[in-house]
């Protein structure tokens, strides 16, 4: 890995994710540089937060592709250029193939939002809430082949209170989410990870 890993960043949606990285960059706290933004969406809002944060954009609407691992090509070449180091799925809602995950071995990141392995999947925030359970929070892991599955680097845990309503406890954590993505990203840009099985384990500073 370079000195400073150049960090791809994918999203479909709103970008909040996307926006906590961008953000800890400007203010010098992330140890990659965001060289670009990826959409599988041309309007996703992200990409607009990601235009005004002078990060270069890419898209690809994947309609017309015959299998997932073609499209998933088409994007590996679209990146290509940029020579990511890393690339994070910062609500990307796309289930990614080997072809995908070939092109930056180990190297792909996953936001989700419960405590996996609980509540893999959509809707991870209502699962968790309709369950009842009383902690939940979010999961930044390795991404491997199955969904919502790899390697665990940061959780958080936050609390469900007693009167919550899914979309407050949405967005408690979601918060949680935007700094745990920070940390999660700067100890794989560090090389402070190290993989004992699916074990993470974290080389002190
Ligand atoms: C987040 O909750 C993330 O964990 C999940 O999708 C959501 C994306 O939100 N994978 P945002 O686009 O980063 O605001």
């Amino acid at each position: 890995m370079t000195v400073r890993p150049r960090l791809g960043i994918c999203v479909s949606g709103r970008g909040s994710n996307m926006q906590a990285l961008l953000r800890a960059a400007q203010r010098g706290e992330l140890l990659a540089d965001p060289v670009v933004v990826f959409s599988n969406h041309l309007d996703a809002p992200a990409l607009e937060r990601a235009r005004a944060a002078g990060v270069a954009v890419e898209a690809l609407e994947s309609r017309g592709y015959a299998s997932r691992a073609d499209y998933d090509a088409a994007v590996v070449q679209c990146l290509q250029p940029y020579d990511c180091d890393i690339i994070a799925l910062a609500g990307y809602m796309r289930i990614v193939t080997p072809t995908f995950l070939n092109a930056w071995p180990g190297r792909v990141l996953n936001i989700h939002p419960s405590l996996l392995p609980a509540f893999p999947g959509l809707h991870a925030v209502e699962q968790a809430w309709s369950y009842g359970v009383r902690v939940s929070g979010c999961t930044v892991h390795f991404v491997d082949a199955e969904v919502d599955h790899g390697p665990i680097i940061v959780q958080r845990a936050v609390s469900v209170l007693p009167d919550d309503t899914v979309d407050r406890l949405a967005a408690r954590i979601l918060e949680q989410e935007h700094d745990a993505f920070v940390e999660a990203v700067n100890l794989v840009a560090a090389g402070r990870v190290r993989l004992e099985g699916r074990r993470v384990l974290i080389e002190p500073e």
